[in-house]
C-alpha cells in the first residue's frame, strides 16, 4: 500500500431560508447598506429563526443530508464525526454525538471542536491526521454555527457581520498523493478579550446580572481583531506557499474564511493571487464562523478539478489561525 493522504471526497452545504438584508438591518440599528457593503462586503446573511426552536445541529444535519444526496455514503461506515462549532446546541452534552446519531452514523464516535472561526481549519487537520495514519477510513467533518443565537441585534458593530449556516466534507484515504499536503496552524491567547462571549462559561456563569448586562452576546473589538486578522491570515497563507514552493500560478484557489472582504483581499494580494482565484460568498452569507470554508467548497464544487491546489486560510477568536494546502481529489 502506498503512502496515505487524506482527501476530501464529497461536500454538502446548507443555509436557512430567511434572508436578513442590509436594508432590514437599517431598520433595526443605526447603520446603512453603503457602510456595511464597503467596510465588510456583506449584503445579506441567512438566519435560522428562533421560532424554529432548532440549534446548530439542525444546520449540521441538513448539510450532511445534502452531502449524502450527492454521494452515496453508507452512514454506518463513517468512523468519526467531528463537529466544528462555536455555538453547540447545549453546553456539556456533545452536539456531534447527537448529529452522528441523527444521520445514522451509528458506528462512529463523535466530538465537538471549538476554535472560533478557525474550528473548521483545525478540524481539517484532525480529520486528515486520523486518515493519513490509517487509524480511520471515513471521517465526516462538519462546520455549523447558529451565530444568530449569540448576536445582540441592538449592537451594530456585530449584528451586521454574522449569519447562520453549515457545511460538511467527507475525508477518505487517497493513494495518488491528493488531499491534504501541508498545514501551518497557530494560536495565541492574547486574543481572548478582543472577541468573546463573556458570560455563560465557567468564569462567569449565567445570572440575572449577566443577562441584564447583555453578556451572553458576542463582543468584538473590531479594529484590533481586524489588525491581527489581516497580518496573521496573510502571513499564514504566504508561509504555506513558501513551505511548499508554490507560486501564485501554482495556486488554483484561495479558500479564505469569510469575515471581511478587506481581510480576504489583503490575503489574496499578499499571495499575488488574481481575484478570479479567490472563493467568496461573504456577500450572501456574512460570517458563518465554522461554516465559511465548507460553504465555499459547496458553492464552488462544480468549478473544482482533480489536482487543483487549494490554499485554505482562517483567523478567529482566541486568537486562532492558520493555513492548509490541499490538492483537490475529484472532478
Ligand atoms: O471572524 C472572526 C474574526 N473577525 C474578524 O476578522 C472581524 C475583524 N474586524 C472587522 O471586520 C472590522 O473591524 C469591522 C467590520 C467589525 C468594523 O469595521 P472598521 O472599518 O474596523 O470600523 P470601526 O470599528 O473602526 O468603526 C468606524 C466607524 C466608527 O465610528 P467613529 O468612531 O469613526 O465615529 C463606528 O462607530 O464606524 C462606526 N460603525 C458603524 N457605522 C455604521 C461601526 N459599526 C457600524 C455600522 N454602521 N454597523
Amino acid at each position: 500500500m502506498g503512502k496515505l493522504s487524506a482527501a476530501i471526497t464529497a461536500v454538502g452545504g446548507y443555509v436557512p431560508e430567511f434572508v436578513l438584508t442590509n436594508k432590514m438591518l437599517e431598520e433595526m440599528v443605526e447603520t446603512n447598506d453603503e457602510w456595511i457593503t464597503t467596510r465588510t462586503g456583506i449584503q445579506e446573511r441567512r438566519i435560522l429563526k428562533p421560532e424554529e426552536g432548532e440549534g446548530s445541529s439542525y444546520l449540521a444535519i441538513k448539510a450532511v443530508q445534502d452531502l449524502f444526496r450527492k454521494k452515496q455514503v453508507d452512514p454506518k461506515e463513517i468512523d468519526l464525526v467531528i463537529l466544528a462549532t462555536a455555538t453547540p446546541d447545549t453546553l456539556v452534552a456533545s452536539t456531534a454525538a447527537y448529529v452522528a446519531s441523527k444521520i445514522g452514523a451509528t458506528n462512529a464516535f463523535a466530538y465537538d471542536l471549538l476554535a472560533a472561526c478557525s474550528s473548521f481549519l483545525y478540524g481539517m487537520s484532525s480529520a486528515a491526521a486520523y486518515i493519513a495514519s490509517g487509524t480511520y477510513k471515513k471521517v465526516l467533518l462538519i462546520g455549523a454555527d447558529k451565530m444568530s443565537s449569540i448576536i445582540d441585534y441592538t449592537d451594530r458593530t456585530t449584528c451586521i457581520i454574522f449569519g447562520d449556516g453549515a457545511g460538511a466534507v467527507l475525508f477518505e484515504a487517497n493513494e495518488e498523493g491528493l488531499g491534504l499536503q501541508d498545514e501551518y496552524l497557530r494560536s495565541d491567547g492574547i486574543g481572548r478579550t478582543y472577541l468573546s462571549m463573556d458570560a455563560g462559561g465557567s468564569i462567569l456563569p449565567a445570572s440575572e446580572e449577566t443577562v441584564k448586562n447583555r453578556q451572553h452576546y458576542i463582543y468584538q473589538d473590531g479594529k484590533t481583531v481586524f489588525k491581527f486578522a489581516v497580518s496573521n491570515m496573510a502571513d499564514a497563507a504566504a508561509r504555506i506557499m513558501d513551505q511548499n514552493q508554490l507560486t501564485h500560478e501554482d495556486v488554483s484557489w484561495l479558500v479564505p474564511h469569510q469575515a471581511n472582504k478587506r481581510i480576504i483581499d489583503a490575503t489574496a494580494n499578499r499571495m499575488g493571487l488574481d481575484h478570479s482565484k479567490v472563493m467568496m460568498n461573504i456577500q450572501r452569507y456574512g460570517n458563518t464562523t465554522s461554516a465559511t470554508l465548507p460553504l465555499l467548497l459547496s458553492d464552488y464544487e462544480a468549478q473544482l478539478k482533480k489536482g487543483d491546489n487549494l490554499v485554505f486560510a482562517a483567523f478567529g477568536g482566541g486568537f486562532t489561525w492558520g493555513a492548509i494546502y490541499l490538492k483537490w481529489a475529484y472532478n
